[in-house]
Protein backbone atom coordinates (compact mmCIF):
# COMPACT_ATOMS: atom_id res chain seq x y z
CA UNK A 1 0.00 0.00 0.00
CA UNK A 2 0.98 3.61 -0.27
CA UNK A 3 2.33 5.28 2.41
CA UNK A 4 -0.68 7.46 3.24
CA UNK A 5 -2.53 3.87 3.75
CA UNK A 6 0.31 2.85 5.59
CA UNK A 7 0.02 5.33 8.13
CA UNK A 8 -3.40 4.84 8.70
CA UNK A 9 -2.67 1.04 8.94
CA UNK A 10 -0.18 1.65 11.56
CA UNK A 11 -2.17 3.51 13.38
CA UNK A 12 -5.12 1.04 14.03
CA UNK A 13 -2.84 -1.80 14.56
CA UNK A 14 -0.35 -2.90 17.51
CA UNK A 15 1.68 -6.01 16.30
CA UNK A 16 1.89 -5.94 13.09
CA UNK A 17 5.38 -4.84 10.97
CA UNK A 18 3.86 -2.59 8.03
CA UNK A 19 5.53 -1.97 4.85
CA UNK A 20 4.79 0.94 2.36
CA UNK A 21 4.66 0.51 -1.44
CA UNK A 22 4.19 2.61 -4.30
CA UNK A 23 5.79 5.80 -5.97
CA UNK A 24 8.52 5.43 -3.54
CA UNK A 25 11.47 5.83 -5.92
CA UNK A 26 14.20 7.19 -4.28
CA UNK A 27 16.48 6.17 -1.17
CA UNK A 28 15.62 9.78 0.16
CA UNK A 29 11.71 8.82 -0.29
CA UNK A 30 12.24 5.74 1.55
CA UNK A 31 14.06 7.26 4.57
CA UNK A 32 11.74 9.67 4.84
CA UNK A 33 8.86 7.03 4.59
CA UNK A 34 10.60 5.45 7.82
CA UNK A 35 11.79 8.41 9.39
CA UNK A 36 8.74 9.55 9.49
CA UNK A 37 7.03 6.61 10.93
CA UNK A 38 4.74 6.14 8.11
CA UNK A 39 5.74 2.20 7.91
CA UNK A 40 8.35 0.00 9.39
CA UNK A 41 9.59 -1.07 5.88
CA UNK A 42 9.31 -0.05 2.53
CA UNK A 43 9.11 -1.93 -0.92
CA UNK A 44 10.85 -0.16 -3.85
CA UNK A 45 9.36 -2.31 -7.22
CA UNK A 46 9.58 -0.61 -10.78
CA UNK A 47 12.51 1.74 -9.10
CA UNK A 48 14.49 -1.54 -9.12
CA UNK A 49 13.39 -2.43 -13.07
CA UNK A 50 14.65 1.29 -13.91
CA UNK A 51 17.66 0.78 -11.89
CA UNK A 52 18.70 -2.90 -11.10
CA UNK A 53 21.75 -1.26 -9.74
CA UNK A 54 19.48 0.66 -6.81
CA UNK A 55 20.16 -1.16 -3.84
CA UNK A 56 24.24 -1.28 -4.40
CA UNK A 57 24.67 2.48 -5.52
CA UNK A 58 22.17 3.74 -2.33
CA UNK A 59 24.44 1.44 -0.17
CA UNK A 60 27.60 3.38 -1.92
CA UNK A 61 26.27 6.27 -0.88
CA UNK A 62 25.79 6.83 -5.31
CA UNK A 63 22.54 8.33 -4.76
CA UNK A 64 23.06 10.72 -8.01
CA UNK A 65 24.00 7.73 -10.17
CA UNK A 66 20.64 6.25 -9.72
CA UNK A 67 18.35 6.07 -12.98
CA UNK A 68 14.97 7.10 -11.07
CA UNK A 69 11.56 5.15 -12.49
CA UNK A 70 9.00 7.83 -14.44
CA UNK A 71 5.97 5.66 -12.69
CA UNK A 72 4.85 5.44 -16.15
CA UNK A 73 4.16 2.06 -16.34
CA UNK A 74 4.22 1.86 -19.83
CA UNK A 75 6.93 -1.03 -20.79
CA UNK A 76 6.21 -2.65 -17.51
CA UNK A 77 3.00 -2.67 -15.97
CA UNK A 78 1.51 -1.46 -18.99
CA UNK A 79 2.98 -4.93 -21.38
CA UNK A 80 2.98 -7.45 -18.42
CA UNK A 81 -1.22 -6.86 -18.15
CA UNK A 82 -1.18 -7.99 -21.99
CA UNK A 83 0.65 -11.10 -21.53
CA UNK A 84 4.17 -9.38 -22.80
CA UNK A 85 7.81 -9.44 -21.61
CA UNK A 86 8.36 -6.47 -19.53
CA UNK A 87 11.04 -4.10 -20.46
CA UNK A 88 11.31 -0.28 -19.06
CA UNK A 89 11.06 3.39 -20.59
CA UNK A 90 14.40 4.00 -19.43
CA UNK A 91 15.97 0.58 -18.75
CA UNK A 92 16.18 -1.13 -22.10
CA UNK A 93 18.02 -3.87 -21.05
CA UNK A 94 15.36 -4.85 -18.46
CA UNK A 95 14.13 -8.24 -19.69
CA UNK A 96 17.08 -8.63 -22.09
CA UNK A 97 19.16 -9.54 -19.42
CA UNK A 98 20.66 -12.12 -20.93
CA UNK A 99 21.41 -10.45 -23.99
CA UNK A 100 22.48 -7.19 -22.97
CA UNK A 101 24.25 -7.48 -19.66
CA UNK A 102 21.40 -6.04 -17.19
CA UNK A 103 23.12 -2.51 -17.24
CA UNK A 104 26.37 -4.55 -16.77
CA UNK A 105 28.90 -3.30 -19.37
CA UNK A 106 32.31 -5.24 -20.93
CA UNK A 107 34.91 -2.88 -22.37
CA UNK A 108 34.82 -3.22 -25.90
CA UNK A 109 38.36 -4.98 -27.30
CA UNK A 110 38.94 -1.60 -29.18
CA UNK A 111 38.16 1.99 -28.29
CA UNK A 112 36.50 3.65 -31.00
CA UNK A 113 35.79 7.55 -31.93
CA UNK A 114 31.81 7.18 -31.96
CA UNK A 115 29.90 10.07 -32.91
CA UNK A 116 26.30 10.58 -31.52
CA UNK A 117 23.99 12.80 -33.00
CA UNK A 118 20.76 13.77 -31.70
CA UNK A 119 20.55 14.28 -27.56
CA UNK A 120 17.32 12.50 -27.42
CA UNK A 121 16.56 9.42 -24.98
CA UNK A 122 18.11 7.23 -27.94
CA UNK A 123 21.10 9.15 -28.48
CA UNK A 124 21.36 10.01 -24.43
CA UNK A 125 21.38 6.35 -23.92
CA UNK A 126 23.49 5.12 -27.13
CA UNK A 127 26.23 7.68 -25.74
CA UNK A 128 26.26 6.53 -22.16
CA UNK A 129 26.68 3.25 -23.10
CA UNK A 130 29.35 3.37 -25.64
CA UNK A 131 31.26 5.36 -23.47
CA UNK A 132 30.58 2.49 -20.48
CA UNK A 133 32.16 0.30 -23.23
CA UNK A 134 35.27 2.50 -23.01
CA UNK A 135 34.62 4.65 -26.94
CA UNK A 136 35.38 8.17 -27.06
CA UNK A 137 32.57 9.61 -27.49
CA UNK A 138 31.03 12.77 -28.81
CA UNK A 139 27.20 13.69 -28.64
CA UNK A 140 26.18 16.74 -31.03
CA UNK A 141 22.57 18.19 -29.98
CA UNK A 142 21.17 21.01 -32.72
CA UNK A 143 19.61 22.31 -29.81
CA UNK A 144 20.95 24.51 -26.49
CA UNK A 145 19.70 21.19 -24.35
CA UNK A 146 19.55 17.81 -23.94
CA UNK A 147 16.49 15.45 -23.87
CA UNK A 148 14.67 16.13 -27.13
CA UNK A 149 10.60 14.99 -27.48
CA UNK A 150 11.50 13.71 -23.56
CA UNK A 151 11.60 17.02 -22.31
CA UNK A 152 8.37 18.15 -23.90
CA UNK A 153 6.87 15.62 -22.00
CA UNK A 154 8.27 16.59 -19.28
CA UNK A 155 6.62 19.85 -19.17
CA UNK A 156 3.02 18.25 -18.88
CA UNK A 157 1.76 18.92 -15.24
CA UNK A 158 3.11 16.06 -12.87
CA UNK A 159 5.63 14.75 -15.23
CA UNK A 160 8.59 16.19 -13.71
CA UNK A 161 10.47 13.43 -12.98
CA UNK A 162 11.12 13.13 -16.75
CA UNK A 163 13.27 15.96 -16.80
CA UNK A 164 14.94 14.52 -13.58
CA UNK A 165 16.10 12.18 -15.95
CA UNK A 166 17.65 14.52 -18.35
CA UNK A 167 19.44 15.52 -15.38
CA UNK A 168 20.70 11.96 -14.68
CA UNK A 169 21.81 11.52 -17.95
CA UNK A 170 23.77 15.04 -18.51
CA UNK A 171 25.37 14.35 -14.82
CA UNK A 172 26.35 10.49 -16.34
CA UNK A 173 28.01 11.50 -19.87
CA UNK A 174 30.13 14.04 -17.67
CA UNK A 175 31.19 11.51 -15.51
CA UNK A 176 31.89 9.48 -18.35
CA UNK A 177 33.84 12.05 -20.28
CA UNK A 178 31.30 12.60 -23.30
CA UNK A 179 32.05 15.56 -25.47
CA UNK A 180 28.43 17.02 -25.28
CA UNK A 181 28.29 20.07 -28.16
CA UNK A 182 25.28 21.97 -27.74
CA UNK A 183 23.94 24.00 -30.66
CA UNK A 184 25.50 22.11 -33.14
CA UNK A 185 23.68 20.54 -35.76
CA UNK A 186 25.36 18.11 -37.91
CA UNK A 187 24.88 17.66 -41.67
CA UNK A 188 26.43 15.32 -44.29
CA UNK A 189 29.44 17.55 -44.39
CA UNK A 190 30.11 18.07 -40.73
CA UNK A 191 29.77 14.44 -40.20
CA UNK A 192 32.15 13.32 -42.99
CA UNK A 193 34.25 16.08 -41.70
CA UNK A 194 34.56 14.60 -38.01
CA UNK A 195 35.82 11.27 -39.56
CA UNK A 196 34.32 9.16 -36.69
CA UNK A 197 34.81 5.57 -36.30
CA UNK A 198 31.05 4.84 -36.24
CA UNK A 199 28.27 7.55 -36.75
CA UNK A 200 24.75 7.24 -34.63
CA UNK A 201 22.12 8.97 -36.45
CA UNK A 202 19.55 9.71 -33.59
CA UNK A 203 17.53 12.82 -34.49
CA UNK A 204 14.26 11.06 -34.24
CA UNK A 205 11.42 11.42 -36.66
CA UNK A 206 9.34 14.36 -38.23
CA UNK A 207 5.31 13.31 -38.84
CA UNK A 208 4.75 12.60 -42.59
CA UNK A 209 2.01 15.30 -42.92
CA UNK A 210 -0.36 13.08 -44.18
CA UNK A 211 -3.29 12.71 -41.80
CA UNK A 212 -2.52 8.86 -41.82
CA UNK A 213 -3.39 7.46 -38.43
CA UNK A 214 -2.55 3.60 -38.16
CA UNK A 215 -5.72 3.35 -35.41
CA UNK A 216 -7.99 5.22 -38.63
CA UNK A 217 -6.39 4.38 -41.80
CA UNK A 218 -9.26 5.85 -43.71
C1 LIG B 1 5.76 -5.65 -13.99
C2 LIG B 1 4.99 -5.65 -12.70
C3 LIG B 1 4.42 -6.81 -12.24
C4 LIG B 1 3.70 -6.82 -11.04
N1 LIG B 1 3.15 -7.98 -10.61
C5 LIG B 1 2.44 -7.99 -9.45
C6 LIG B 1 1.85 -9.18 -8.96
O1 LIG B 1 1.95 -10.23 -9.59
N2 LIG B 1 1.15 -9.14 -7.81
C7 LIG B 1 0.99 -7.97 -7.09
O2 LIG B 1 0.35 -7.98 -6.03
N3 LIG B 1 1.57 -6.83 -7.52
C8 LIG B 1 2.27 -6.80 -8.67
N4 LIG B 1 2.81 -5.62 -9.11
C9 LIG B 1 2.61 -4.38 -8.32
C10 LIG B 1 3.83 -4.08 -7.46
O3 LIG B 1 4.00 -5.09 -6.48
C11 LIG B 1 3.72 -2.73 -6.77
O4 LIG B 1 2.61 -2.73 -5.89
C12 LIG B 1 3.54 -1.56 -7.73
O5 LIG B 1 4.45 -1.69 -8.78
C13 LIG B 1 3.73 -0.21 -7.00
O6 LIG B 1 4.96 -0.13 -6.38
P1 LIG B 1 6.24 0.65 -7.05
O7 LIG B 1 5.84 2.09 -7.20
O8 LIG B 1 7.37 0.44 -6.08
O9 LIG B 1 6.47 -0.02 -8.36
C14 LIG B 1 3.55 -5.61 -10.30
C15 LIG B 1 4.14 -4.44 -10.77
C16 LIG B 1 4.85 -4.45 -11.96
C17 LIG B 1 5.47 -3.15 -12.43
S1 LIG C 1 8.50 1.47 -17.67
FE1 LIG C 1 8.15 3.44 -16.60
S2 LIG C 1 7.07 2.85 -14.70
FE2 LIG C 1 7.95 0.99 -15.51
S3 LIG C 1 9.90 0.79 -14.45
FE3 LIG C 1 10.31 1.83 -16.38
S4 LIG C 1 10.20 4.04 -15.93
FE4 LIG C 1 9.25 2.92 -14.22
Amino acid sequence: MGADLATVLNSAVSFARIQAESHIRTPENANNVIASGQADMVSIVRGQIADPHLVNKARENRVEDIRSCLSCNQMCWGRRSRDYWISCLINPSAGREFEWGGDRFSLAPVSRRVLVVGGGPAGLECARVAAERGHRVTLCEASGELGGQFRLAGMQPRRGQILQLMEWYATQLDKLGVDVRYNSPMGSDEISEFSADAVVLATGSQPAGTGYQKHCPT
